[in-house]
């Protein structure tokens, strides 16, 4: 068994900074963009009471597995994976847990981007007043002619890719950790003041029953579905199963404590998204929306609120430039770990990597800026209509089946073959703690993920 090793990259300044980064990696247009919207797509309230379940049984064990792998082998994803199977004489095949991460990040990467470049785009439109007393016509208006214009969607997603090249470029510490201290709270406040908006609206009460109270009956397609784009949404806002969590995890000291910091991640990523679902979803009732009315839905929502409130102009403008870093701290992780790869492995300068990794995302970011005009197609996913060409596929394919097939080799390789004293000694949770996520990571969230898969697809 080898010692313990030192990263190449470098270490956080601390837990805090860790736990900082961990958020910021979490909290971003997963939980007020994507959260709300597929929580509109299939019927409210259940779906939420699955996705907090999925969170609790699935996520939370599985992302101490991730980053517990990380701290262990202190390398990218890859190389990790890799030199933690050597260790154990496990086959050379577990690296592909990395593999198929980046291949993740990538695709997530491509379409997070050119959204992230909307909210650039709305934060402009605030700031120049164009969403005073706006009514619902008016910004599903305002929205369907930017997105069916490719050249914009296509200017705004280059610069947001260019900022995340930069910031990736300059490495793990001097990177965004001074950004999610402040700008973290103050979206934080944001959402809660909107939260107060959304009360004084005629249907608040239905919003809130909406989001929360489980009517089996709403549900737009079958049950397994419903549930599956659950574990989905799970996965993809706690940034699991491609590698995110185990980069940042060997950048992690020693004394850390991991159970910990995971909680601390997930408490406040379940906040966001539940805070931003009773922000927006009283709007779309007391004027007349439809929840389900797909990756538009803040788009649309929000701007018919900043347009009614005293002083929307300043609060709108503030909100998208702040959920805009958001979204920035959450893209960062998504390149890393194929920049700290090719770094390692194929000898790349930081700039390079960073450059060279982007450059493809932004690339492949294009076919989902064309999804939105020229090039969209339909098709149907577990019981839900996508009409949005490859952004749907993209998002589909990675939230429901990449995501959650890596996390789940990933708590398979933690629990089944890290030897327990290894294990133990990472974690450092009592006998009953430690008792419950071997038992979640050996079995609950295995078997759990695969039969909602299976189940949600109609396999079984
Ligand atoms: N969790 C982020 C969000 O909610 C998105 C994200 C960042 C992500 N890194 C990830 C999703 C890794 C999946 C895997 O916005």
């Amino acid at each position: 068994m080898a010692a313990k090793r030192t990263s190449l990259h470098g270490e956080w300044s601390s837990r805090w900074a860790f736990i900082l980064a961990a958020t910021g990696s979490a909290v971003g247009l997963g939980n007020i963009w994507r959260f709300p919207f597929i929580a509109g797509e299939n019927g409210g309230g259940a779906f939420v009471l699955l996705y907090l379940l999925c969170v609790l049984v699935v996520g939370v064990p599985i992302l101490m597995a991730e980053i517990l792998l990380g701290r262990r082998g202190r390398r990218s994803p890859l190389n990790a994976m890799r030199a933690l199977a050597a260790d154990g004489g496990h086959a050379r095949a577990w690296q592909a847990v990395g593999w198929m991460g980046m291949v993740a990040g990538f695709v997530i990467l491509s379409y997070y981007s050119v959204i992230a470049g909307w909210t650039l785009a709305y934060g402009l439109r605030a700031a120049c007043g164009v969403f005073e007393g706006v009514q619902s016509q008016d910004t599903a208006r305002i929205f369907a002619d930017f997105t069916s214009d490719p050249e914009k969607l296509l200017a705004w997603h280059t610069i947001f890719m260019a900022m995340n090249i930069v910031v990736v470029s300059r490495g793990v510490r001097s990177g965004l950790e001074r950004a999610v201290r402040y700008l973290m709270p103050a979206l934080f406040l944001l959402l809660i003041l909107l939260a107060g908006y959304a009360m004084s609206t005629e249907k608040f009460d239905e919003g809130i029953a909406y989001l929360f109270v489980p009517h089996m009956d709403r549900f737009t397609g079958d049950f397994g579905s419903v549930f599956l784009n659950a574990l989905g949404q799970a996965f993809f806002s706690l940034s699991l199963g491609m590698g995110a969590m185990m980069v940042y995890g060997s950048y992690l000291p020693e004394r850390a404590s991991i159970p910990a910091c995971a909680l601390s991640v997930a408490f406040a990523d379940t906040l966001v998204a539940v805070l931003a679902g009773i922000a927006i979803f009283p709007v779309i009732f007391s004027y007349g929306m439809q929840p389900s009315g797909g990756a538009g839905l803040i788009f649309i929502s929000l701007p018919i609120a900043f347009g009614q409130m005293p002083g929307g102009e300043v609060l709108g403008t503030l909100f998208f430039l702040l959920l805009m870093f958001a979204a920035w701290t959450s893209s960062i992780s998504l390149l890393e770990p194929a920049v700290s790869w090719l770094v390692e492995n194929v000898g790349m300068s930081r700039i390079r990597a960073a450059a060279s990794a982007g450059a493809a995302a932004w690339l492949l970011g294009l076919l989902t800026v064309m999804s939105f005009s020229h090039w969209a197609f339909s098709f149907r996913f577990a019981g839900v209509q996508k009409n949005r060409g490859f952004f749907d596929l993209f998002d589909v394919v990675a939230a429901n089946f990449l995501l959650p097939a890596g996390g789940v080799l990933i708590a398979l390789f933690a629990a089944w073959l890290m030897p327990a004293r290894i294990t133990r000694e990472e974690l450092n949770l009592d006998r009953v703690g430690y008792a419950m996520w071997r038992i979640a990571t050996r079995y609950l969230a295995p078997i759990g993920v695969l039969v909602i898969m299976l189940h949600g697809t109609g396999l079984i």
